[in-house]
């Protein structure tokens, strides 16, 4: 498995993969990787003949405050797990590859509705700094399909719009979160938790379960159910950031009508900041 740091490295490789006939498959991620990450690399090799991780901190996507500078840098340890999963090519380029004139300077991708609200009204700017990192991979690699997981659920919701929107040539497949035995989903910030907030954590999950149980139960009083999620959340020791039951598609608020239906929460717990979420339908 070979790893290269610059985009020229990159297409001469790809070049050649394409001229042999062969599909390509892009993970993108910030490294850091876990099991969820692989199961995003291992779904992107049942779908290509060659995959490429990229891992690159996206500075655009990280808020005045936030953890950029203390993100967790193990691209070692990651290109072990990478190679044990197949992976064919690992993408890591520097910031000054990917913006070599500057973030003020960098043009943009901004994907309207769907960015706001959720963790687009808690955290200014993420969504567009995930859109324009993303179009620039998929534009950089030229993969014929592009695997996200599933946590990230707006995320998602933000990429494929993009890709609609500006009818870029690549199928995105979302894949399932991973999660941990107790039920916490697998995330690079996890490890930011003492081993106290670790025994709280997995309340996010309980809560989510338990709202859904509401909702199969035949309640729809969706603002009283948020509240009580909410407070379930707060009582068990979490800081709730957001408790929303939610359209699937369109991510605004559910109607009684709505059959598909996704609750997204996000909660602080001491600094780190914890996100999940579940759909259903009714
Ligand atoms: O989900 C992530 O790890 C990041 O937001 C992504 C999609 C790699 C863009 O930087």
């Amino acid at each position: 498995m070979r790893t290269v740091h610059s985009l020229k490295e990159l297409r001469t490789i790809l070049r050649g993969y394409r001229r042999q006939g062969k599909t390509i498959g892009l993970v993108p991620t910030m490294g850091n990787l876990h099991e969820g990450h692989i199961s995003l690399v291992r779904k992107a090799a049942e779908a290509a003949d060659v995959v490429v991780t990229s891992i690159f901190v996206n500075p655009m996507q990280f808020g005045a405050g936030e953890d950029l500078d203390t993100y967790p840098r193990t691209l070692t340890e990651d290109q072990e797990q990478l190679e044990a999963a197949g992976n064919t090519l690992v993408f890591a380029p520097g910031v000054e590859e990917v913006y070599p004139e500057g973030l003020a300077m960098q043009t943009q991708v901004v994907v309207p509705e769907v960015s706001d609200g959720h963790c687009g009204a808690s955290r200014p700017g993420h969504f567009e700094g995930v859109a324009t990192v993303v179009t620039m991979l998929l534009n950089m690699v030229q993969p014929d399909v592009a695997v996200f997981g599933e946590k990230d659920f707006q995320q998602l919701a933000v990429i494929r719009k993009l890709v609609r929107d500006l009818m870029l040539p690549v199928e995105v497949v979302g894949a399932p979160t991973i999660r941990e035995d107790d039920g916490l989903a697998k995330s690079s910030r996890n490890g930011y938790l003492t081993a106290s907030e670790r025994k709280i954590a997995p309340v996010v999950y309980q809560t989510l379960q338990t709202t859904a149980r509401e909702l199969t139960g035949g309640r729809s009083d969706f603002q009283t159910l948020e509240e009580e999620a909410r407070n379930r959340l707060a009582e068990a020791g979490l800081r709730p950031d957001y408790f929303n039951i939610v359209n699937s598609q369109t991510l605004k608020p559910a109607s009684t009508e709505d059959t598909d239906i996704t609750l997204l929460v996000a909660a602080f717990l001491g600094t780190t900041r914890l996100i999940d979420n579940l759909s259903m339908s009714r």
